[in-house]
């Protein structure tokens, strides 16, 4: 698409699939195979990204941009692992992403990262679309339920209507039972392939509650997961260490 980075969206239909679980955690995937990434939080009607990665949202955000207030390199903030990232407010503000700005606020911050993770709104409302087209690939969440089939399917046709790349679907919340729209079912349904499943663990919401991302944890199965996802996005090859499945044994018994 002509930017220097590559913009790769999180999207999904409906809300609270884990778009936003996912953009922290692969943005600091990426981040552990070297390269540099920066994160834009573009839903900004519930905005989380921030949380997620532990910070509160402080001086500046993306709306604060939007408006053309302050200087795009101004409203980003560091976290520990050195991912930049911008928050959006936690207060409503009204403000909305034209698909003009967005294009003028990525190619600003192109130049100097390899990649940039979009955390888009949920649906097919003006966020949505602004996310799209400016987007190299874009990577859908979605939940195991039959009607969510029919949100990626939706997001399949658009993407196929603007010629944007789906790198495919990231299964989430899977708890294994008989009523769970399977795999197969999905890809098959959608045309899209599932690129990698995650159950449903509590280990995700203590990781939301504690704030520290579950990539962070050498030996989360989860964050493993989002490590391959960042291997195989960047061409490397990730191999979990033989004694993680010790390590989360011995934390189970122990309960640290
Ligand atoms: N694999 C998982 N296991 C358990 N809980 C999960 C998992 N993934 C996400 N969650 C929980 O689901 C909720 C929604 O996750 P998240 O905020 O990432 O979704 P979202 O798609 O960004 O939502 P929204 O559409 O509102 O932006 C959070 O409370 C999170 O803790
Ligand atoms: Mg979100």
């Amino acid at each position: 698409m002509g930017y220097m980075s590559e913009v790769i969206s999180i999207v999904s239909g409906k809300g609270g699939t884990g778009k936003t679980f996912t953009a922290a955690n692969l943005s600091l995937a990426l981040q552990q195979f070297g390269e540099q990434v920066v994160c834009l939080d573009t839903d900004l009607d519930s905005p989380n990204l921030a949380l997620q990665l532990g910070h509160t949202p402080e001086d500046y955000t993306m709306e604060d941009i939007l408006k053309g207030e302050v200087s795009e390199l101004k409203a980003i903030s560091v976290h520990d692992s050195g991912l930049m990232f911008v928050p959006s407010s936690l207060h409503l503000t009204g403000d909305r992403i034209s698909e003009d700005r967005m294009k003028e606020v990525v190619d600003r911050f192109s130049g100097f990262a390899d990649r940039m993770v979009i955390d888009s709104p949920p649906g097919f409302k003006e966020g949505f679309y602004s996310s799209m087209k400016i987007s190299d690939r874009m990577i859908v969440v979605t939940n195991p339920e039959f009607q969510a089939i029919q949100d990626v399917k939706k997001i399949a046709e658009e993407a196929d209507k603007h010629e944007v790349n789906i790198e495919g679907i990231i299964l989430n919340k899977v708890e294994g039972m008989l009523e769970e729209a399977s795999k197969e079912e999905i890809e098959s349904t959608t045309g899209l392939e599932v690129i990698k499943t995650i159950p449903h663990h509590k280990d995700v919401l203590k990781s939301i509650h504690t704030m520290r991302p579950l990539v962070s944890d050498p030996h989360s199965k989860v964050g493993h997961s989002f490590k391959e996802i960042a291997a195989n996005l960047t061409g490397n090859q990730f191999k979990s260490p033989w004694y993680s499945g010790l390590v989360r044994g011995f934390k189970k018994i122990t309960g640290v």
